[in-house]
């Protein structure tokens, strides 16, 4: 038997505390103009003292698996997205499955940085259609604030913390017009280490490090290939821009989303975007979105949703998802 991954129940969390542009601009040389203009970005969520990523992705898992009407113990995997685990080892997602009171199956972590959320998508997505787990839950959490150079007013305003999450179940697959994921798109090019990297690591420098980055070259290559791989999603079901009710693309710049929506013949009224309340949250940008349109009614049964998203690697993917 085929099976197809169906989309049951999604959750987000963010920190409470609200850091406005203007708050950073009273102690960096920058200003709300600048960055609302450059980037979209109004105001990020920073995660409290001893709040981790652990924390918020529970969070958003718990608020998922509620709306999917089930527990920790129905899942038989957690794939959590995250450049910023709780600790070197284990995995974030071993603590978040302890949390949840899931005592089978399997937890692990999925390492893509801003491309996090769909790499994992795909994991489970592809453990479902094989039949090697039933239920899965797939969370982007991060707490990039803890991987800022504060000093460094060309990185420091672009992210915020957060977490996002989705639940599947694997359900007999009907054909093409039956709800799922329809299909999931990866790629990476290691030979671009250098314009998105953190300078630091278990095995280079011993600590954490802080995240480095030359900007224009970052936007420029996302947009070549963020637009290559939605034509590579739409092509690989068939489908064509006009057939797609929502983009929800990785939020890190609104620049990036326009000019892949303008690229795509989308309409900006399609496209979910969140980055304005809270800028770059790294693998948790996508399901914090996906939340946001569920919740509030754009998102519905049937809909026709195509995913993307660039980061650091480089690594960037795609996924389209009848919901
Ligand atoms: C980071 C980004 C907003 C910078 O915008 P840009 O137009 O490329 O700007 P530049 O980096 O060329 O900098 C232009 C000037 O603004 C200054 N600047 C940088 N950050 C600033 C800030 N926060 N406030 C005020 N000025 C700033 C620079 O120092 C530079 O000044 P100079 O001309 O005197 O040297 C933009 O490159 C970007 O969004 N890139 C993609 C990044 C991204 O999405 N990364 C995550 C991928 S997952």
């Amino acid at each position: 038997m085929m099976f197809r991954s169906q989309i049951v129940g999604c959750g987000a969390y963010l920190p409470a505390r609200i850091v406005t542009n203007d708050e950073l601009a009273g102690r960096l040389d920058t200003s709300d103009e600048w960055i609302r203009q450059r980037t979209g970005i109004g105001e990020r969520r920073i995660a409290a003292d001893g709040e981790l990523t652990s924390d918020l992705a529970f969070h958003a898992a718990r608020q998922a698996l509620e709306r999917g009407g089930m527990s920790g113990n129905d899942l038989d995997l957690i794939v959590l997205a995250t450049a910023t685990p709780d600790e070197t080892f284990p995995a974030t997602a071993v603590k978040v499955q302890a949390r949840l009171g899931m005592k089978r199956g399997a937890a692990f972590d999925v390492q893509a940085v801003c491309s996090g959320f769909i790499f994992a998508l795909a994991v489970a997505d592809n453990a479902l259609r094989l039949g090697q787990a039933r239920t899965a839950l797939v969370i982007g959490a991060e707490t990039f604030s803890r991987i800022l150079d504060w000093q460094d007013r060309g990185t420091c305003v672009l992210f915020g913390d957060g977490a996002g999450a989705l639940v599947l179940n694997a359900v007999a697959d009907a054909g093409p017009t039956s709800r799922g994921i329809l299909s999931t798109h990866l790629h990476s090019d290691g030979r671009q280490h250098d314009i998105l990297y953190v300078d630091g690591g278990p095995s280079s420098t011993g600590m954490a490090g802080c995240l480095r980055m030359q900007g224009r070259e970052v936007f420029r290559q996302a947009v070549q290939h963020l637009s290559g791989v939605v034509d590579e999603a739409l092509a690989a079901n068939g489908l064509s821009p006009a057939d797609i009710d929502w983009l929800v693309p990785h939020q890190a710049n609104t620049r990036i989303i326009d000019a892949v929506g303008r690229k795509l013949g989308l309409s900006a009224d399609k496209t979910v975007v969140t980055i304005e309340r809270h800028a770059n949250t790294s693998a948790a940008s996508i399901p914090l979105a996906l939340e946001e349109a569920v919740t509030d009614g754009r998102i519905r049964p049937g809909h026709l949703v195509l995913m993307e998203a660039l980061g650091g690697g480089l690594t960037w993917g795609a996924s389209i998802a009848r919901w």
